[in-house]
């Protein structure tokens, strides 16, 4: 293919029409601890990880797992949407673009005054060899900034092999009524200007392939057109892994942060729509008051540093059979948005899983949003996973069912694991619908599953396990609101 290497000023005016072709090399300006830094035309895929360490000796931030499971990493990114953590092992330059970055080394006040978390640390003996312990200040700092106050859920995503977790959350709690610090606030990105002759950085060394960073869908289109073979990079929780990990060089890539029309969440009477770019934790805050079982199953996808990078599109575009998003969404009749040029289709989103590997999206098309139909809420969602948190599906179930009149009206459920693919169970469906809501039905539809599915054994579940475990996710479903399965009994 092809690939232009042209580079042209940011300075130059250029027809509106000619824009988002042409930008391919360009400056990144972001805030990194309460100054700007413009960074001419760096290399697409080198980690904020990296640069911080290497370029700036900023060697607070740690590189423990480089592939967003340990937090070692932590570091605070302000944007127009708020303060959240985000694993800088997996964070690309570009996706920095207008944003506020503070690393560990900017958490005390720049007088030396320790941050409230930082101090309650000390107090409370919450460090032993240390090599977490920025990672952990960092998630605590931007909890403590964000008033909040669920510090399991949000430091799963911190690991600890030393000092024990009990310290750690007293350590949050005790800091929680504690003032922010002012430095803490960083200045809302949108109030400086972009390219604003901030502070110069060298770029990396190395080669550096053109990249993109489309602002509107109509600019992302263009570019897949002309770049069939390019790769898209939206919250990077796959792709940061491809590069840290198998050292891939992604060629042309497209980075779909900076393009609005992807982040936008709609919501009207009949339906939500979520931008292929919107992140889970916003894909959660958006989906979770309607359909209350979402909540515990997103607050159990990844890490908060993974949710708040990775992206609803990004989940349902890699195709994974164990990805978690779609089982409930396929559950709920939710409709994929797919673009290509100026030709827009819309399908349901169990037909976009094709076989492993194969989805429906042709070169050069990509995913522009989904919708959810607004319905009661009768979904079950069941997450099984070795570990609780920060933890990928051996099987997700779910399950939407309709009951009337003790009758099954409805059911549409849909299982991660079981598949090449993330799967509706029609035969399943199919034995429930119409029939009384009772054991003796569930147990008429139990052989039905083994027709949907032949899972298979790998390192996460064997193919015994998964199908015995499918199937009690159903007697789970039946039993939900009667029995609390988690609840522990003398
Ligand atoms: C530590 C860790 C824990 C994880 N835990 C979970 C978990 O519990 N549950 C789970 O389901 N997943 C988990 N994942 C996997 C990952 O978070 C998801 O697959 C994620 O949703 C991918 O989204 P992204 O925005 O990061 O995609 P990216 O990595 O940016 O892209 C993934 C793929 O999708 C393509 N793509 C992205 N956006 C589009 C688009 N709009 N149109 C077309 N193609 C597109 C990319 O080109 C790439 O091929 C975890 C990952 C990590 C690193
Ligand atoms: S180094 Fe482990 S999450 Fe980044
Ligand atoms: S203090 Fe040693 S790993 Fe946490």
């Amino acid at each position: 293919m092809q690939v232009s290497t042209r580079v042209y000023a940011a300075s130059a005016p250029l027809p509106c029409h000619m824009v988002s072709r042409l930008i391919e090399h360009m400056d990144i300006t972001f805030r990194l601890n309460g100054e700007d830094v413009t960074l001419h035309d760096p290399h697409p895929t080198t980690t904020l990880l990296d640069w911080l360490r290497e370029e700036r000796g900023l060697t607070g931030t740690k590189e423990g797992c480089n592939e967003g499971d340990c937090g070692a990493c932590t570091v605070m990114v302000t944007d127009d949407g708020g303060a959240k953590s985000l694993n800088a092992c997996i964070l690309f330059l570009p996706q920095l673009q207008g944003k506020a970055v503070r690393t560990v080394e900017g958490i005390a006040a720049p007088d030396g005054t320790l941050h409230p978390v930082q101090q309650t640390m000390i107090d409370l003996h919450g460090s032993q060899c240390g090599f977490c312990t920025p990672g952990f200040i960092v998630s605590m700092a931007t909890d403590h900034l964000n008033g909040s106050s669920d510090h399991d859920t949000t430091l799963a995503g911190n690991l600890c092999r030393c000092t024990g977790y009990a310290p750690i959350i007293r350590a949050a709690k005790a800091a929680e009524s504690a003032p922010v610090p002012d430095h803490m606030r960083d200045t809302p990105p949108s109030s400086f200007p972009k390219n604003s002759g901030g502070e110069e950085a060298a770029p990396p060394a190395g080669a550096k392939p053109p990249f993109a960073a489309p602002k509107t869908s109509d600019a992302l289109a263009e570019w897949c057109e002309a770049h069939p073979d390019g790769t898209l990079i939206a919250g990077a929780t796959d792709v940061g892994l491809w590069v840290t990990k198998h050292f891939t060089d992604l060629g042309p890539v497209a980075f779909l942060n900076q393009c609005a029309d992807l982040q936008q969440v709609t919501e009207t009477e009949s339906e939500i729509t979520l931008g292929a770019g919107v992140s889970i934790t916003r894909a959660s805050d958006a989906l979770s008051p309607h359909f209350a079982a979402l909540k515990p199953l997103f607050d159990r996808y990844g890490s908060t540093q993974v949710r708040n990078a990775a992206t609803i599109g990004g989940n349902i575009a890699n195709g994974s059979p164990i990805g978690d998003s779609p089982p409930p969404l396929i559950a709920l009749g939710a409709t994929l948005h797919l673009r290509k040029g100026n030709a827009r289709r819309i399908l349901p989103l169990e037909e976009f899983f094709i076989d492993y590997g194969k989805q429906d999206r042709a070169p050069g098309e990509f995913v522009e949003a989904v919708t959810i139909p607004k319905q009661p809420d009768t979904l079950h969602v069941f997450k099984l996973s070795k570990r609780v948190d920060q933890d990928i599906s051996a099987v997700c179930g779910a399950f939407n069912l309709v009951i009337e009149n003790g009758l099954v009206a409805s059911a549409r459920i849909a299982f991660g694991g079981m598949a090449g693919t993330p799967k509706r169970a029609a035969a399943v469906e199919a034995a429930l619908t119409g029939q009384l809501w009772s054991e003796a039905t569930i147990k008429a539809a139990i052989p039905a599953f083994a027709e949907d599915f032949t899972p298979l054994s790998d390192m996460r579940a064997s193919a015994e396990y998964r199908l015995k475990a499918a199937q009690n996710m159903l007697w789970r479903a039946f039993h939900e609101g009667l029995v609390d399965v988690l609840e522990v009994r003398a």
